[in-house]
């Protein structure tokens, strides 16, 4: 589509939620309306909006004030996968494709391009719209910061913040009472959010689904400790993490999710298996949905600000089926295809991870 044929553009934000969404919409509308005189419709609850029709008219007013708000205004799933959406038919439940439907919907609300702010869910979902013709591009979120594409995705620095505080807390607790602290945080099948928080929050042993870990060594690290006269340790396990020759810890499987699977649990494990060995008082805390709650930090809403931005601009340059990415310090794209073909995980020879060794750190690995 020729640029000056888009008058009308949608937003919506789909997946889990993270701090910064606010910051992207933001940018976006503004961008759309003062750069380039467009308008803007916000689709509701990610694709579902666009299946059922809920949809909001985004002027200046509609963005004002969100800049420090967490979560999305436009609302959010991690459901309603459009290609394979669950009905019920016969007392059955059975998926079918309502991709047509939207696109018609689209095409009455005179809506001709589409800004998609998602995880690798639903930018997989933008791609097979662009595969049909829909002009889309992507922006990528998620805590997790595990989009191979992009340096780093917004609403991960709020997680490190909020788990890097949990880490000192731990701290000064386990001190206190001489005992070994579990810090479980999230991050699906990546460390990110374990590696960086527990560099940050001076961790003595952190675990990451990239280096598979052996209790024997967790346990000898936290005795040594113990015997040098320092009575306490923290432990930050990535949800991901798992046991040389083990399995991931599921804790619940999510029917229609784009990825079903709910990692949780490995912190219990783990901190049963430690107090048993090291025969340390040990107390575990998961910290769960708090890593994606709260105002963003600074970063998030430069970064968002920046995507959001750069995101209609691009579209207007006619850079369709494209997600905006950090690379280095520069904002720039790739083809949504590429960006969602591999996630993100920590390399084995990360510099952060030679770091938190050198400074003494624990993998569980030796
Ligand atoms: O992808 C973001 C994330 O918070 C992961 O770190 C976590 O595994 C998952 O989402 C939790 O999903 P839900 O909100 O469905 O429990």
């Amino acid at each position: 589509m020729a640029k000056s044929q888009i008058k009308r553009i949608g937003v919506l934000t789909g997946g889990g939620d993270c701090p910064g969404l606010n910051a992207v919409i933001r940018a976006v509308v503004k961008t759309a309306i003062n750069k380039y005189d467009l308008e803007v419709v916000g689709f509701l609850d990610g694709f579902g909006g666009l299946i059922n029709n809920m949809a909001k008219r985004m002027d200046l007013a509609a963005v004002s004030g969100i800049l420090p708000r967490g979560g999305t205004i436009l609302g959010t799933t991690n459901r309603d996968n459009p290609f394979r959406y669950p009905i019920m038919k016969d007392g059955e439940r059975v998926y079918v494709d309502m991709s047509d439907h939207i696109i018609n919907n689209l095409k009455e609300m005179e809506v001709d391009a589409l800004v998609v702010i998602g995880g690798d869910g639903s930018l997989s979902i933008a791609k097979e719209f662009c595969d049909k013709g829909l002009p889309v591009i992507g922006v990528p979120k998620t805590i997790d910061n595990d989009l191979s594409a992009t340096d780093v995705t917004f609403g991960f620095d709020t997680a490190l913040v909020t788990a890097t505080e949990a880490i000192d807390k731990l701290h000064t607790t386990a001190e206190s009472h001489h005992r070994v602290m579990v810090l479980e945080v999230m991050g699906r099948y990546a460390g990110w959010i374990a590696l960086h928080s527990g560099v940050a929050g001076g961790a003595d042993v952190i675990l990451i689904p990239e280096i598979p870990f052996t209790f024997e060594n967790v346990c000898r690290k936290i005795v040594s400790r113990k015997l040098k006269g320092k009575k306490f340790s923290i432990v930050v396990v990535a949800e991901g993490a798992k046991p040389a020759g083990g399995e991931m810890v599921i804790q619940k499987m999510i029917e229609d999710s784009a990825d079903p699977v709910r990692l949780g649990g490995i912190g219990n494990v783990v901190g049963s298996e430690l107090e048993k060995c090291t025969g340390m008082e040990t107390r575990v805390t998961v910290l769960g949905h708090l890593q994606r709650g709260g105002s963003p930090t600074p970063f998030d809403r430069l970064l968002g600000t920046r995507y959001g931005a750069h995101a209609v601009k691009i579209l207007m340059e006619g850079k369709i089926g494209e997600m905006v990415c950090l690379r280095g310090t520069n904002i720039e794209s790739v083809p949504i295809a590429e960006a969602v073909r591999e996630l993100r995980r920590v390399p084995a020879d990360s510099d952060v991870v030679f770091a938190a060794k050198a400074v003494g750190i624990g993998f569980g690995d030796a």
